[in-house]
């Protein structure tokens, strides 16, 4: 059963609604459209999380953002890039998002909010996130979208997020069916809504 749609204000009545894009944003196949990227920022900074975590840091313009807009610490994993040693160890198959950064974290080097942001290297369904558990305020799963890897990330960030934390799902939608199928599954064990007019997903722990 898909999730029900909840408008924004109905989730987060207290919402503020600044413009919060940096001025140096540019959009790029592959990361957070304008609309999506703004209503994760003014939720950040209405929540004020102490650690984020991101899976699929891709450019970096989400990661960067979100750091901006708190004074979390923000934890991001991609694959290991091209000329890392383990590079060739990884298999990339995503049929929704085929977008392999060359320099992942490229839009967030050298930016003020670096200090902010922890790489992290792996394949997110082989990775030991046992050191994150119960720890983290506000995540965004958007890695690897086949159902088999959100799936396995989605029960991961339940194990790592804290009481009271949010989870966001990016690609909630047709065009990309295996995140449809895992959300919907995991939403039989906890709540989950989409959120209109986005292709975004959430969870708020009740604890
Ligand atoms: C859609 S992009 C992420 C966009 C980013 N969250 C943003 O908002 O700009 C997906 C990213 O997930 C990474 N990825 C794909 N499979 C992965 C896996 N198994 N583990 C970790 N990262 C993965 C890709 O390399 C790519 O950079």
């Amino acid at each position: 059963m898909p999730v029900p749609t909840v408008s924004t204000i109905e989730l987060f009545p207290l919402l503020g609604d600044e413009t919060v894009l940096l001025p140096d944003y540019s959009y790029a196949y592959g990361n957070l459209p304008p609309h999506e990227l703004e209503l994760l920022c003014r939720i950040a900074l209405y929540r004020q999380p102490k650690r984020i975590f991101e899976f699929g840091t891709y450019l970096g313009e989400t990661t960067r953002h979100l750091a901006h807009y708190s004074e979390a610490t923000v934890y991001t994993i991609d694959l290991y890039p091209p000329g890392h040693p383990q590079y060739r160890h990884q298999e990339v198959v995503d049929a929704q998002s085929d977008v392999v950064p060359s320099s992942p974290g490229a839009r967030f080097l050298d930016t003020a909010e670096a200090r902010q942001i922890t790489q992290i290297w792996g394949d997110s369904r082989c990775f030991d996130f046992s050191e994150f558990a119960s720890s983290i305020d506000f995540a965004l799963i958007d890695a690897n979208h086949n159902y088999d890897y959100v799936l396995s990330d989605s029960r991961n960030v339940l194990s790592m997020i804290a009481p009271g934390g949010i989870v966001f799902w990016h690609d909630y939608a047709s065009y990309a069916p295996g995140v449809m199928k895992a959300v919907n599954e995991v939403s039989e064990e906890v709540s989950i809504f989409h959120l209109a007019e986005t292709f975004l997903a959430v969870h708020l722990d009740d604890r």
